[in-house]
């Protein structure tokens, strides 16, 4: 039986074929999908039919209704795609419109510098060691020669935590001693990046954490003359082939005999200035000859076998270069301070 739905269809589509723009089509819309359309008045009325009429009427209306719908969707497409193509062909696309640049991320100083550091060391045959920042007081301590109360602890204010003998570590040395226990007795050249701790008063210059980047080597026949040719070459491939370097004697318990190693100021080349506080030299590192008791805690015989350790702060070179007088910015998580590198 034919309903004036089947019509109402027809006549739907039909006009639908005609149309050629979204302005046309949104009037379609109205026309035969809208409150007041033929179609809806249709289903609207539907209660006023006879009963027996009903169930059939409804079911040709509703089909109806999802196949103007449908109908309706690809239409849309067809058009949005039609007037795309339009738009393309017919108006001008600026090319010298300059693009919204992309934020773009990038490392931060101190990795920057830590990644420099660890390339030279690895081209100088340095492997990268990775030990933990949970240590105990036993190997950031006394393994390392600094008995219990020893006043070398003084120099380093510790983070403790509520279980005993666990602390946070207060520099990279402790991985020294790891390293010697795992490797015994091959011999031993590594680097050990890293973050420590310190229960420091936060100031300009201080920081409660910050990276070191340790050094061991361990073998038979290593000397003094070997810590200063490979210190010194480690300086003209970090800041330039024609650094000077110079060694000053100092105190570690770990090492023995212990030194600082300065470079030549590389603001002013040796002449003076704020930075390097007119002296011509910058401290860079902290250096010595393995302890023969660190030695001997790492499981070598300190009578066959010999080493050099250094520890330097990327951080500190990273102010050096960049002219950065207050240490805080590092861990501020500003983007104006880390923008700049
Ligand atoms: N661990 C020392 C510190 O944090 C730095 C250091 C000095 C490391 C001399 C060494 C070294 O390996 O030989 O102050």
């Amino acid at each position: 039986m034919a309903y004036p739905i089947d019509a109402m269809r027809e006549a739907a589509l039909r006009a639908l074929d005609e149309v050629r723009s979204s302005e046309s089509l949104v009037a379609w819309r109205v026309a035969h999908l809208g409150r007041h359309s033929p179609l809806m008045n249709f289903l609207g009325d539907l209660g006023s039919r006879p009963v027996a009429e009903r169930p059939a009427a409804g079911s040709a209306a509703n089909q109806a209704k999802q196949a103007l719908e449908a109908a309706l969707s690809v239409k849309e497409e067809a058009l949005r795609l039609q007037e795309l193509e339009h738009a393309l062909a017919s108006e001008k696309l600026d090319l010298t419109l300059p693009g919204r640049p992309p934020q773009r991320g990038r490392l931060h100083p101190s990795s920057q510098v830590l990644r420099r550091i660890l390339a030279i060391w690895a081209e100088m045959g340095f492997q990268v060691y990775r030990s933990r920042e949970v240590e105990s007081d036993e190997y950031n301590f006394q393994l390392l020669n600094f008995p219990p109360h020893h006043p070398a602890r003084d120099m380093q204010d510790t983070f403790y935590t509520t279980r005993a003998g666990v602390i946070l570590r207060t520099h990279t040395s402790p991985g020294q001693v790891r390293v010697m226990r795992e490797r015994c007795p091959e011999p031993i050249r590594v680097v050990l990046p890293g973050m420590c701790f310190r229960y420091e008063q936060v100031t300009a210059r201080a920081e409660a954490q910050f990276y070191q980047v340790e050094g061991l080597a361990v073998g038979v026949g290593i000397t003094l003359a070997n810590l200063k040719a490979t210190l010194a070459d480690f300086a003209r491939r970090m800041f330039g082939a024609s650094v000077r370097v110079r060694f000053r004697a100092d105190y570690f318990p770990f090492t023995e005999p212990s030194a600082e190693m300065d470079i030549e100021c590389f603001i002013c080349g040796g002449s003076g200035c704020p930075v390097c506080k007119r002296s011509g030299w910058l401290e860079i590192l902290g250096a010595g000859m393995v302890h023969p008791t660190v030695l001997s805690n790492g499981g070598y015989d300190p009578r066959r076998y010999s080493g050099f350790a250094f520890g330097m702060g990327p951080e500190r070179i990273a102010m050096l270069r960049h002219g950065i007088t207050d240490i805080r910015a590092f861990w501020a998580n500003d983007p104006r301070f880390l923008e700049q590198f």
